[in-house]
């Protein structure tokens, strides 16, 4: 038996080359989807604009000869990765037609997993014109989505997607709604700006190393009967150096329905759901890296 395969959308990027890494170093056969090459060849990149469905069935089809077993699945990261860099239209279309064309295609292809990448954003505080706060905290699964922007719609347009493909054929279709992704190199830089604690009041001081990123993707391919899930991928812990008890008496004061003690520096949006389906940890910690 050769080694599974597995379809890497938008791996050019910050965090796809983290995913790319990966999968090549647990024994994968990894095909990188991207409009654009990587920094360093990772894989086999096919530069593809996932608009247009022809590109992405032509991309995937040498691999899905009538065989369902000859993708293990699909991680989508494909987009433009946050609010008003592009015009409105464009970011939504580009966001929505792209993951719509890759669950198209995989469902036409039979292939059975799909990993696709949301957003924190998507919760609609991180975008709004007018701050709000949370209903209630930590933000888990089941806190409203109420985003104005058309990043975080294309979020939530992207995983009621899912939730109808995983409806037409079974497929397992999973939305990791993710903190803010950090690579190695972004830490010292973060650090430095620790004084500024309103900086990162908007993704409630929210993180995740691209690395923990890319391992929950994998344990995401190799679980098994999932259905279609929305995930919170996120650290355990703030990306702040203050206490969480304190960002809240300050930042949160309306926040009345606090679910969890605040102890120390823990992370406002809860990874619980996303530990238990996928036996996922994080190990990445801000304070433990330069
Ligand atoms: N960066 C974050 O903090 C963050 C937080 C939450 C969610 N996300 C999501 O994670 C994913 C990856 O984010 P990132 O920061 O690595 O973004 P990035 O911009 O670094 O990488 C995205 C990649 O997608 C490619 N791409 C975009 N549209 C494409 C298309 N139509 N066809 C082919 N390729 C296309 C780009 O060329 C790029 O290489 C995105 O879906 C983003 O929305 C990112």
């Amino acid at each position: 038996m050769g080694k599974p395969r597995v379809i890497v959308t938008g791996g050019s990027g910050k965090a796809g080359q983290w995913i790319l890494k990966d999968f090549v170093e647990h024994g994968y056969e990894v095909i990188n989807l991207d409009m654009k090459l990587p920094e360093e060849p990772i894989c086999r990149t096919i530069i593809t604009d996932l608009n247009d469905l022809g590109q992405v069935h032509n991309a995937l089809a040498p691999y899905s000869q009538g065989n369902r077993q000859e993708v293990a699945g699909i991680v989508h990261f494909a987009a433009i990765p946050q609010a008003y860099t592009h015009t409105n239209d464009v970011c939504f279309r580009n966001n929505v037609m792209s993951t719509y064309n890759i669950l198209e295609a995989a469902a036409n292809f039979g292939i059975q997993k799909v990993v696709i990448a949301s957003s924190e954003s998507s919760y609609g505080i991180c975008f709004a014109s007018e701050f709000f706060e949370p209903k209630y905290l930590p933000i888990d699964e089941e806190h409203p989505q109420l985003p104005e922007d058309s990043y975080g719609l294309s979020k939530v347009v992207n995983e009621v997607t899912a939730q109808a493909y995983h409806r037409r054929t079974g497929m397992q279709a999973v939305s990791f709604r993710l903190g803010n992704i950090l690579v190695p190199e972004s830490y010292a830089q973060l650090k430095a700006n620790f004084d500024n604690t309103e900086a990162r009041l908007r993704i409630l001081w929210s993180y995740i190393d691209a690395r923990d990123v890319a391992s929950a993707c994998r344990k995401a391919i190799e679980a098994e009967g999932l259905g279609a899930e929305a995930l919170i991928i996120a650290a355990d812990d703030s990306s702040s150096n203050r206490q969480t008890k304190e960002l809240v008496e300050q930042y949160l004061p309306g926040v009345k329905d606090i679910r969890m003690p605040l102890e120390g520096r823990v992370s406002l949006i809860s990874n619980a759901k996303a530990k238990k389906l996928l036996g996922w940890e994080p190990h990445y910690k801000v304070m433990e890296q330069e």
